[in-house]
């Protein structure tokens, strides 16, 4: 090889000119705070544009653009089209808001880079104090474990693991789940959340090892339907082996009752894991004592910080209350990973051997940073406040002859539809698929929707802490005038869009 074509190895990704990229980072960071700044002012969604989709399509660069013209196209293509997560009216699925200084934990994290895998440094310590913090909000003993995971999905994803491992007298890591004769069965209500069931599938259990138990009128587990399925279970020759519970469902904000399954599990020799994606956050506040505060006697709780605790994606987490199954279903060893008696993996005991990953980011650097700008008693306020605004919402719908509130409202989701009277089922479940539609394509308010008993419901969760009393009134009133204008115009032959609301 010719050296005079390489002669000092000098290809960096580094800039030649450390002054521009600084001036180009100020400006991003004065561009970003006055986009967030004034959010209010904005639709709350708007669909991206053909010609923007357009250029999606474009094949890999092959030579430089610059960082200028590449933050042009972050400006043209990426920033006026956002899902609208961060605006005040949005409440869509279980979204959350982010905030400014969060933000910025982001960018000091990735300016630091660090990989949490392995090895002695700051940003393990940090993750294992919001872990401990964790454990302070959720009241877990201190030989509990924990991990920060990427969100809910992978937090419950790693509790049944955990519990999938620690199945005494079958040796599921070893043998696999075939061990177990395809016979492991765990429980839940119906209205669990999708991502348990994804994890059973990549756990290898199966779809039908997880047994959909029906729920009473407060959309709550029926715990009676539960102990007879596992009794049936056994006599059939199944291996039951967890019960999941869920504190908030993501259909209603049901909350399962903890204690009556706390005890099931015990009896029965079940891993008990708690789904509180939102809802386990809501254990901070004294008055969801009674529902919540039994929390920790589950064996693992999976719950979110870019949910109800407003940092920005992502950032979930997952509590196991025996640290020694938690590390035993995960750690694995291999020559280049051995703790060392000195040097850097003379640390602490790397973080991946409870994490499904091996190469983790500093997620932990936004909560930390978050729950240390603010304290954690302003999370009791705002969560209390999302919770108050909900039950205006619902108070603003019942008082409302044309709304209708299709479940009740344990925490912070109102699930309602426009029903003026005089439709049937059929034509409710359109109408208000279009009403919903509206809503957000008008950019008026991004609620999402879900089925309840059957019927279409607009679905309104709230963990937005920009959301103002008058938004919710807004919300119910253009409910109704889109409904309204619906109905007009299919009367009348007339488009609705671009009437006013
Ligand atoms: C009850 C519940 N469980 C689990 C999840 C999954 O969480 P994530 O999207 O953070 O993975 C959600 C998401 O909304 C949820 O509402």
């Amino acid at each position: 090889m010719n050296n005079d074509c390489q002669p000092q190895f000098a290809e960096t990704l580094d800039p030649e000119n450390w002054d521009e990229v600084r001036a180009l980072g100020h400006r991003m960071v004065d561009d970003m705070v006055s986009s967030l700044q004034t959010v209010r002012e904005r639709p709350v969604w708007q669909r991206p544009p053909e010609h923007v989709k357009a250029r999606f399509r474009e094949p890999i660069p092959e030579d430089p653009q610059g960082i200028e013209r590449a933050y042009e196209d972050f400006k043209e293509l990426v920033l006026p089209y956002p899902k609208g997560n961060i605006h005040p009216r949005f409440w869509g699925w279980v979204d959350g808001t982010g905030t400014a200084f969060g933000a910025f934990a982001d960018m000091l994290a990735a300016f630091m880079n660090p990989n949490l895998g392995v090895a002695d440094h700051s940003a393990v310590h940090v993750e294992r104090q919001v872990i401990n913090w964790s454990k302070q909000m959720l009241g877990f003993p201190d030989n509990s474990s924990g991990i920060l995971t990427s969100g809910a999905s992978v937090a419950n994803l790693t509790g049944l693991l955990v519990a999938r491992n620690s199945i005494a007298d079958v040796d599921i890591r070893n043998h696999g789940a075939r061990a177990a004769g395809g016979k492991l069965t765990l429980y839940g209500s119906a209205e669990t959340h999708s991502s348990l069931i994804k994890a059973v599938d990549i756990l290898g259990l199966g779809l039908s090892a997880f047994r959909k138990i029906p729920v009473d009128k407060n959309h709550e587990v029926n715990v009676e339907a539960l102990r007879a399925a596992i009794v049936q279970d056994r006599e059939h020759g199944r291996i039951p082996f967890c019960i999941v519970a869920n504190a908030g469902t993501v259909n209603a904000g049901a909350i399962d009752p903890i204690d009556d399954l706390v005890a099931l599990a015990r009896s029965e020799n079940l891993w008990l894991h708690v789904d509180g994606a939102f809802g386990a956050l809501a254990r901070l506040l004294p008055e969801y004592g009674e529902r919540l505060q039994n929390l920790h006697k589950a064996d693992s709780v999976a719950f979110d910080f870019h949910k109800w605790l407003y940092v920005p994606y992502e950032a979930g987490c997952v509590l196991v209350r025996d640290g020694k199954k938690h590390h035993q279903a995960l750690a694995v060893s291999a020559d280049y990973l051995e703790p060392q008696s000195r040097g850097m993996a003379a640390g602490p005991e790397p973080l991946s051997n409870y994490s499904v990953q091996l190469s983790r980011g500093f997620k932990a650097l936004k909560v930390w940073l978050s729950l240390k700008e603010h304290g954690i008693e302003k999370y009791r306020r705002l969560i209390r406040q999302n919770i108050l605004q909900a039950r205006y919402l619902a108070e603003l719908v019942e008082e409302n002859v044309k709304l209708e509130l299709l479940a009740p409202t344990p925490l912070n989701i109102v699930c309602y539809r426009f029903n003026p009277g005089g439709l049937d089922e059929k034509e409710l479940d359109r109408i208000n698929r279009e009403v919903l539609a509206e809503l957000q394509e008008r950019g008026i308010a991004a609620p999402s929707y879900t089925l309840i008993d059957g019927k279409f419901a607009i679905r309104m969760a709230n963990t937005n802490h920009r959301s103002r009393k008058d938004d919710f009134h807004r919300l119910a009133q253009a409910s109704v005038a889109v409904g309204q204008a619906i109905l007009c115009a299919e009367a009348t032959d007339v488009p609705t869009l671009g009437q006013s609301v």
